[in-house]
């Protein structure tokens, strides 16, 4: 664990260079951004994690891509939330998630701008610099703050663009209300912190969840897909995060 929050803390030099510097913005589709800084980010960490963990396969959004395989395995997120980052709020974060023999391992998301390091291993809770985090104990769901994200696609999908108005429409009457933070990683771990009571998103990517999902079920959460069946990380229509209170009837509703 050490180790490997040297190496992140390392990386997040990197990531706030870029984050208070002019930096060479490109578009990888109508609305998904990637910046110089998420590549260097990227190859800092895949070289690093390479030389303490050799035996281990990499998973990393910007090089590589495609495996959808998990067995000594580390996801990463260079940059979750470059929306945030090129535009300078600061909720965006460097998210690594480790797998052993294929089950969750370590969970670590980090926020260099906000000081804020959340992390977890398997069946020692969840943490954010040190101090142990939980999940809120609301039951209420009109009392919950609930957070949700905007897929790329619904540039062009009319299909993903309905289903986020639908869902607005059924969440939103019936909650405290709804917050659009720009990071699922950082979603994920507002809700391990308590902050949220839930989060959904559809068209998540493994390395959006996968650091997030850790330290959520460390931290008391409840992570499904839209059926409430064990997440997929590779392919889900949905993703359900929550207090574990609220689930099921956010659930029902998104449904
Ligand atoms: C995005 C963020 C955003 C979510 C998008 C993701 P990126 O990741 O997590 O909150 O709504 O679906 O793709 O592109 O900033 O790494
Ligand atoms: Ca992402
Ligand atoms: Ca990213």
């Amino acid at each position: 664990m050490d180790d490997i929050k040297k190496i992140i803390l390392e990386a997040g030099e990197i990531f706030k260079k870029g984050f208070y510097n002019l930096k060479n913005v490109s578009f990888k589709g109508k609305k998904d951004l990637v910046t110089e800084y998420d590549v260097a980010v990227e190859n800092f960490l895949k070289d690093s994690f390479k030389k303490v963990l050799p035996d281990y396969t990499i998973i990393a959004e910007e090089s590589s891509n495609d495996i959808q395989e998990i067995n000594n395995t580390i996801i990463i997120d260079p940059i979750d939330g470059t929306t945030n980052f090129v535009n300078g709020l600061p909720h965006c974060a460097i998210s690594v998630a480790i797998y052993k023999d294929g089950k969750e391992h370590i969970g670590a998301v980090y926020l260099p701008i906000l000081n804020e390091f959340f992390y977890a291993k398997k069946g020692e809770g969840a943490f954010l610099n040190d101090e142990k985090i939980s999940v809120s104990k609301e039951n209420d769901f009109q009392k919950s703050l609930i957070a949700t994200g905007f897929p790329y696609t619904c540039g062009e999908s009319e299909e993903d663009l309905e289903f986020i108005v639908d869902r607005i429409k059924r969440v939103l009457p019936n909650c405290q209300d709804i917050r659009r933070l720009g990071s699922a990683a950082v979603d994920l771990c507002m809700v391990s912190k308590g902050v949220f009571e839930a989060y959904y998103e559809i068209g998540l990517a493994s390395w959006d969840l996968a650091g997030g999902m850790i330290i959520l079920k460390e931290a008391g959460g409840s992570i499904s897909d839209i059926n409430g069946k064990e997440l997929n990380i590779f392919e889900h229509k949905c993703l359900i995060a929550s207090n574990g209170e609220i689930h099921k009837t956010l659930i029902d509703i998104i449904k």
